[in-house]
């Protein structure tokens, strides 16, 4: 096998990149010329109709060794055990429900068989909904590569670096950065840490993108400047890969006689890219009472309805508190969007214990939530100065479709959670 090395990125969101492995490899001018450089297939990949508005459209074009149409039937995949392909449909209780860190595989366990699916809502077929998913690996990749044509993924390290080979380019990404791959893109996920454990948000609606930052301006929150896209890279390989492909719910096979991650040249502006979660602008208040935590949306997917996310990804990210006479911490709430939560590392500042990195809280449509006892008493007396939280990074996935967890985290969930909420003193009128 040989590789190309190119690991270098190209900084924006959503740009129009052109880029290249081997000189000569992009035709310039047009997409699909008679007879393409070194006899490559062109081939384009549309993220969106091909009539949707200019402003939305997002293709690539892609130059490879062999067109993606060569491949055999696919047939259904025995892995992945608790990769599943859809939630439970038992009734769901209006329950608080939280998870403690999923347990890292014992056996030799890859990026795919490793995945864990937790909550989910909306369906692959009806292109609305996000589904909430746990990595858990501790070998390579090898001779396989993924391909999920239900969602894009956002991939969210917790523990352990990985390296993310995919067909338009290389991502490493280490706890504290996210990577987006889009739907329909083959990759391949190695651990240089032998070992990694995170969260994929798997997104069935609409492409995640940038929120609207109405009066906060032409700044702030995520620039687009900090996304990077990575150059053209490729694999000339005649080695067997197997190909797994998650298809409207459920996990298919096939094997190739070659490396499908071989474009030696793409452009277009729909590509995997990464972010650093410390490059985010944190925005709050400087008087009193805290903003809705709308304000720290990192990327959002609209749902048809304006202002409605199918899913906004929102990190809890370090600042300063300065507010006044105010209650810090979030408050008690009720929301009719539903919200499942991770950890990345430190402790998130509504929780003093059982929320730990690598955990998972679901605050579904309506359910009461906020502080819990410790959380409420500790900020309701503490002498308000600037504080900094430090050294946390908590997550939040929150959608306008409520979650159903699967039936292996249903039976997997905490027993005690409703007890963070008991205890409060009553009020006392006079
Ligand atoms: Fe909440």
């Amino acid at each position: 096998m040989s590789a190309q090395s190119n690991t270098g990125y190209i900084p924006g969101f959503g740009n129009h990149v052109s880029t290249e492995a081997v000189a000569g490899a992009l035709p310039e001018g047009r997409n699909s010329p008679q007879r393409p450089a070194f006899g490559l297939y062109a081939e384009q990949l549309s993220g969106t109709a091909f009539t949707a508005p200019r402003n939305e459209n997002r293709r690539s074009w892609l130059y490879r060794l062999r067109p993606s149409a060569d491949h055999r039937p696919f047939a259904p995949y025995a892995g992945a055990p608790l990769f599943v392909a859809a939630p439970s449909a038992e009734p769901l209780a209006p329950n608080r429900l939280r998870w403690s860190p999923q347990p890292l595989p014992e056996g030799p366990t890859d990026f795919i068989d490793g995945i864990v699916t937790i909550l989910g809502n909306g369906a692959p077929e009806q292109l609305e909904g996000v589904v909430f998913h746990i990595y858990a690996a501790n070998r390579d990749m090898h001779d396989r590569v993924f391909v999920d044509a239900d969602g894009e993924l956002l991939i969210i390290p917790e523990m352990g670096r990985l390296t993310v080979l995919t067909e338009l380019g290389r991502i490493d990404l280490t706890p504290g950065q996210i990577a987006l791959v889009p739907r329909g893109v083959r990759f391949r996920v190695l651990l240089p840490d032998g070992r990694a454990r995170g969260y994929l948000a798997e997104n069935y609606g609409a492409l995640f993108r940038l929120p609207d930052l109405g009066p906060i301006g032409s700044n702030g929150l995520a620039n687009p400047r900090d996304f990077e896209t990575p150059q053209a890279w490729f694999e000339d390989s005649d080695e067997p890969v197997e190909v797994i492909q998650k298809y409207l719910g459920n996990l298919w096979v096939t094997r190739l006689d070659h490396s499908p991650l071989d474009v030696v040249a793409w452009h277009g502006n729909l590509a995997p890219y990464r972010y650093d979660l410390a490059r985010f602008n944190t925005i709050g208040t400087v008087s009193f009472d805290h903003p809705d935590p709308s304000i720290f949306t990192v990327l959002t997917s609209p749902s048809d309805v304006p202002g409605r996310a199918n899913a906004d990804f929102v990190i809890f990210p370090p600042r300063w508190m300065v507010a006044e006479d105010t209650f810090r911490p979030p408050w008690f709430h009720r929301n009719v969007m539903s919200e499942a939560m991770g950890l990345i590392h430190g402790a998130y500042d509504a929780k003093a214990d059982g929320f730990a990195p690598g955990g998972i809280s679901l605050h579904n449509l309506m359910t009461g939530h906020g502080p819990d006892v410790a959380s409420w008493k500790g900020a309701s007396e503490v002498e308000l100065k600037p504080h900094k939280i430090e050294s946390t990074m908590a997550f939040m996935v929150e959608s306008c479709w409520p979650y159903r967890p699967t039936a292996h985290a249903s039976t997997s969930a905490q027993l005690d959670y409703d007890g963070v909420w008991a205890g409060f003193p009553k009020a006392r009128i006079a």
